[in-house]
C-alpha cells in the first residue's frame, strides 16, 4: 500500500506534489511527507494524519523548490508517528527515499551489510533502503541505487533523491506498481497513473532491475550494470482515468450509481449475438472435458464473487470448484495439475496475496485466468489469459462497481462453461444470455426501487452495535458482501452466516432490535431461509428481507421488505447486493464516517 509521487521541472512542485498525492490517498492515509532537493541539499516535512495536514505545513516557504518526492503511508512496520513517516533519510542525510512495499530482509541488511553501530531514526523497513543507497554511493547515483536494490528482498517502488544531485529523482521497482512520465514541462513518477498529470499520455513502467532517472528535461533508464536502456512508453488507457464523483458527495455513492454502466460495458464485450464470447481468452483446452478442478483465488469482495461462481460452476458445469482466499491459498497445499484451472479475481490486479498465489500456480501445470479491472496491471500481464472488467477507475476503498462487473464476468463464464459441458441446453443457454444482458437495466431499476427505503432503514439502524446478514446458497454469497459493505464503511460489527447455521450458536447474539438482513431469492431454499428469519424475529430481531415481488406474500411479516425486480434467480446476487451497498453507504453517512477512506483500510493492498 502507501503511495509515492515525485516531480522535477522548472517550476514550483509543492502544490502539485500535494495534488497528486491526494489522488493516492486511497492507498493509505496514516501519515504523509515530502522532501525537496536544491543546491543547498535536502529539506523534509512530515505530518501524521491525512494529506491535508501536510498540505497545511507546506503552505508557506516551499514554493521555491522545483524537485521533490512525497508519500502517503499505510503503516506496516512502525507505528503511526512522524518519525516513521516518509521520506526516510540516510543517517548522513545524503539520501532521501519514499517507498511503497515491504523489505523482508531489513533486519538482515541492518545486521550483516550496513556498518556496525549504524543508528536508525525510525522503526520502518524503508529506512534501510536510504542507508544502503548512501552506503554504496560514491559519485554514481545509478550504481548506488542498483547495488542497494539488488540486496533488497520483498517488494518496493522507490523514489530517491541525493543531497548533491539537485533536480534529479531516481526510481526503481519490484513487485510494486510504479509509473513514470515525461511531459513538456517536466518529469513525474507515481504509484498509479491516476497521480500523473492529465497531459501525461504515455507512461513507462520500469521492469525488474531497471532504474529510471528523472531530470525534468528527460527520463532515462539504466540496467543494473549502468547501461542505458531504450525503453518504449505505453499509452494511458481510458480505464486508468478518474471519472470523478459527479454531483455526489462521495465516490462510493457515485460508483454505486455507475453500476449499470460498469456491468453493461463489461457484458458488451463478452455477450453478443445470443452467446458468450470468451474464446479469445479462454481457449478450448481450458474448458475441455478433462478440466476437473477449478480454484477461484481472490481477496475481500473479489473473493465473494467467487462464492457465486462456485455455486454456478458446480451446478451447471459439474466441475469441482473451490474458492480460496489468496492469503491462504499459497500456504495450503492445493492440488494443481494440467487439468486444473485457477481463476484469479481482482479489481486492482496488484493485490499482493493474489499475485503471490498466481506466481505459485505458474510454477505448476495448472492453467491461469484472471478477471481484472486494470489493464496492464501485474495480474493482467502475468496470467496466461485475462478477462477485463469494464468498471472504469474505482476510487472509494469499499468496492461496488468493480464487484458488480466481476460478478457479470463470472456469469458470462459460467454460462459458457455450462453450455460447452452440456449443463445447459441451447435454449436454456440462449434464454440465460438474454436475461444476463438485462442486468444493467435491472440494476438501475433496483437502485430506484430500493433507495428511499434504504435511506430510512439506515437512519433506523445507525446506532446499532451489531448486525447480521443471512442467506442460503447464492443469497449467502450476497450476504457475505452485504455484511462486508456495512462493517467496512460504517464500523458496525456486522457478521454474515449461512441462514441455517444461526441456530448453532449465533442466535444467542440476537437481542431486541438487532438488525438481521436476509436475502430470499432462491426458490429451492426460500421457505427454509424464511423459517430462519422467523427464528430471529421470535427473539426480537428487526428483520429486513430483500426479495422478489413473488415472495412478498410469504415474507409479509418481515419488519422491512425490500423488493427487487424479477430476474432469473441465478442473477439475483447482482440485484440483492445493490440495496446492501446502499445500506452500508447511508448508515456510514448518518454515523458521520469517512466513507471513501474508512479507517485502517486501503484500497490497493500491496502487502501480504
Ligand atoms: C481491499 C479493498 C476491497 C477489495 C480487496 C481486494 O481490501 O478495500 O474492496 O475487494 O482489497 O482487492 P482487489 O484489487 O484484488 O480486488
Amino acid at each position: 500500500m502507501c503511495g509515492i509521487v515525485g516531480i522535477t521541472r522548472d517550476t514550483s512542485v509543492a502544490g502539485d506534489l500535494i495534488k497528486y498525492l491526494k489522488k493516492l490517498e486511497y492507498r493509505g492515509y496514516d501519515s504523509a511527507g515530502a522532501a525537496f532537493s536544491d543546491e543547498n541539499g535536502l529539506e523534509r516535512v512530515r505530518r501524521v494524519g491525512k494529506i491535508a495536514n501536510l498540505e497545511k505545513a507546506l503552505e508557506k516557504g516551499y514554493e521555491k523548490y522545483t524537485c521533490g518526492i512525497a508519500h502517503t503511508r499505510w503503516a506496516t512496520h512502525g507505528g503511526v508517528e512522524e518519525r516513521n513517516a516518509h521520506p526516510l533519510f540516510s543517517s548522513d542525510g545524503r539520501v532521501a527515499v519514499v517507498h511503497n512495499g515491504i523489505i523482508e530482509n531489513a533486519a538482515f541488511i541492518k545486521e550483516k551489510i550496513l556498518p556496525e553501530g549504524e543508528t536508525f531514526a525510525s522503526d520502518t523497513d524503508t529506512e534501510v533502503i536510504a542507508h544502503l543507497i548512501s552506503f554504496y554511493y560514491e559519485n554514481d547515483p545509478v550504481r548506488a541505487v542498483a547495488e542497494a536494490t539488488s540486496r533488497l528482498e520483498g517488494s518496493y517502488a522507490i523514489g530517491v533523491m541525493f543531497s548533491d544531485r539537485p533536480g534529479e529523482i531516481y526510481a526503481s521497482s519490484l513487485h510494486s506498481p510504479l509509473v513514470i512520465a515525461q511531459t513538456e514541462d517536466g518529469s513525474y513518477l507515481a504509484s498509479d497513473v491516476l497521480a500523473l498529470p492529465d497531459r501525461a499520455k504515455e507512461i513507462y513502467r520500469p521492469g525488474k532491475g531497471e532504474i529510471g532517472v528523472l531530470s525534468g528535461k528527460s527520463v532515462d533508464f539504466y540496467d543494473v550494470s549502468g547501461n542505458r536502456l531504450e525503453k518504449r512508453p505505453s499509452e494511458v488507457g481510458d480505464s486508468e482515468k478518474d471519472v470523478g464523483k459527479g454531483s455526489y458527495e462521495h465516490y462510493m455513492l457515485s460508483e454505486i450509481m455507475q453500476q449499470p454502466e460498469a456491468v453493461g460495458n463489461t457484458l458488451r464485450e463478452l455477450v453478443y449475438g445470443g452467446e458468450v464470447h470468451v474464446e479469445s481468452v479462454v481457449g478450448d483446452t481450458f474448458i475441455s472435458d478433462k478440466m476437473d478442478q477449478i480454484y477461484i483465488v481472490a481477496c475481500g469482495s473479489a473473493y465473494h464473487t467467487g462464492l457465486v461462481a462456485q455455486l454456478l460452476f458446480e451446478k451447471y458445469s459439474r466441475v469441482r470448484t473451490s474458492v480460496v482466499l489468496a492469503s491462504e491459498f499459497r500456504y495450503a497445499s492445493p492440488i494443481l495439475d494440467k487439468n486444473t484451472l485457477v481463476i484469479f479475481v481482482s479489481q486492482s490486479g496488484e493485490t499482493a496475496d493474489t499475485l503471490a498465489a498466481l506466481r505459485l500456480v505458474k510454477e505448476t501445470d495448472a492453467k491461469t485466468l484472471s478477471i481484472v479491472n486494470v489493464k496492464g496491471s501485474s495480474l493482467w500481464i502475468e496470467s496466461e489469459s485475462s478477462i477485463l472488467t469494464r468498471a472504469g477507475r474505482e476510487i472509494a476503498v469499499a468496492t461496488t462497481k468493480a464487484y458488480s462487473a466481476q460478478l457479470a464476468a463470472f456469469y458470462a463464464l459460467a454460462l459458457k462453461f455450462a453450455y460447452l459441458r452440456k449443463g445447459l441446453s441451447p435454449e436454456e443457454y440462449a434464454a440465460k444470455c438474454d436475461a444476463l444482458l438485462e442486468l444493467p437495466e435491472k440494476i438501475a431499476l433496483t437502485i430506484n426501487m430500493t433507495r428511499n427505503k434504504i435511506v430510512s432503514l439506515a437512519k433506523r439502524i445507525k446506532d446499532e452495535q451489531s448486525a447480521f446478514y443471512i442467506g442460503r446458497l447464492l443469497d449467502g454469497a450476497s450476504a457475505a458482501e452485504g455484511s462486508l459493505k456495512l462493517k467496512e464503511v460504517s464500523y458496525i460489527n456486522s457478521q454474515c452466516y449461512a441462514a441455517g447455521e444461526l441456530k448453532h450458536g449465533t442466535l444467542s447474539l440476537i437481542e431486541e432490535g438487532t438488525p438481521v438482513i436476509a436475502s430470499i431469492t432462491q426458490s429451492g431454499v426460500a421457505a427454509k431461509t424464511l423459517s430462519n428469519v422467523s427464528e430471529t424475529k421470535a427473539r426480537g430481531a428487526y428483520d429486513v428481507v430483500i426479495t422478489f415481488e413473488k415472495y412478498a406474500d410469504i415474507c409479509k411479516d418481515a419488519s422491512e421488505l425490500i423488493i427487487i425486480p424479477e430476474t432469473d434467480e441465478i442473477f439475483a446476487p447482482s440485484l440483492t447486493v445493490i440495496p446492501m451497498q446502499m445500506l452500508g453507504y447511508y448508515t456510514a453517512l448518518y454515523r458521520g464516517c469517512d466513507i471513501d477512506k474508512p479507517k485502517n483500510l486501503a484500497k490497493s493492498v500491496t502487502v501480504e
